[in-house]
């Protein structure tokens, strides 16, 4: 339970210094222990953005990011809102939406579990619901001995939602640290 309280504070700095955000993100104790427990069963890859609806609609301005990086209630939130997506108009018809939002909650990552997910939202509090994968308790802790000045002025990188550019092979789901080459960084040695 120590290492727990430490690891979680810890990333509880890391995920106020970069996302500025008073979100309740983080699991109490009681939580720990059944996502830990959670985590044992969840030894499965993440399941591969391919449901060409999906690609053609959510991937035009960024990322595919695979429906197993969050859980249901985030992308059911995300998509009851698209006209303000980020700052940004991602409306789709009504048709394409319910499709989307379904093949999405159904391959989310708290309903098939993979050791990526438990990775990066296992620590998250059941009654958050985050819009961004890159806030999640997790995701905050793996990426916070990345030094600012990587993302700073970088031509080829705006902001942590740019999975792609730093983990080479993300599109087949593969964030292993050993396929990390960050734009005008390089290669990823801790
Ligand atoms: C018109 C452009 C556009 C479209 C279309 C679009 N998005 Fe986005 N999306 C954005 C922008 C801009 C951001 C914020 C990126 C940033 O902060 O660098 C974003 C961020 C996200 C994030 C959070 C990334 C992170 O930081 O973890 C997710 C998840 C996401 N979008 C999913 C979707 C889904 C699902 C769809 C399809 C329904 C979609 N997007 C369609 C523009 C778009
Ligand atoms: C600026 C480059 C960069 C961006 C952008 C980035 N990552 Fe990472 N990521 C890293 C580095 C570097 C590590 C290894 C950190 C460490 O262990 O020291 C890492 C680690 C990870 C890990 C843990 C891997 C493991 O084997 O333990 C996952 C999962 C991950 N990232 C997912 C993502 C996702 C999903 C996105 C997009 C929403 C993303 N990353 C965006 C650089 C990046």
């Amino acid at each position: 339970m120590k290492t727990f309280h430490l690891v979680s504070t810890l990333a509880l700095l890391g995920g106020g210094l970069l996302t500025l955000s008073a979100l309740p993100l983080y699991a109490d104790d009681d939580e720990h222990e059944h996502h830990e427990h959670e985590g044992k069963r969840a030894k499965h890859a993440l399941t591969m953005a391919n449901d060409p609806s999906y690609v053609e609609e959510c991937a035009a301005c960024h990322f595919a990011y695979q429906p197993g990086l969050l859980p249901a209630r985030s992308w059911q939130k995300m998509l009851g809102n698209l006209s303000d997506h980020f700052g940004e108009n991602a409306e789709l018809e009504v048709d394409k939406q319910q499709q989307l939002t379904t093949y999405l909650m159904e391959n989310a990552g708290d309903v098939k579990p993979s050791g990526i997910y438990y990775e990066l939202a296992g620590r998250l509090n059941k009654k958050a619901t985050p819009l961004r994968i890159s806030q999640l308790p997790g995701f905050v802790h793996e990426h916070e001995d990345i030094p600012a000045r990587v993302l700073k002025n970088n031509p080829d990188l705006s902001s942590f939602s740019q999975c792609q550019q730093c983990h080479t092979d993300a599109k087949n789901g593969s964030y292993e640290e050993y396929k990390v080459n960050i734009p005008g960084y390089g290669r990823w040695d801790d």
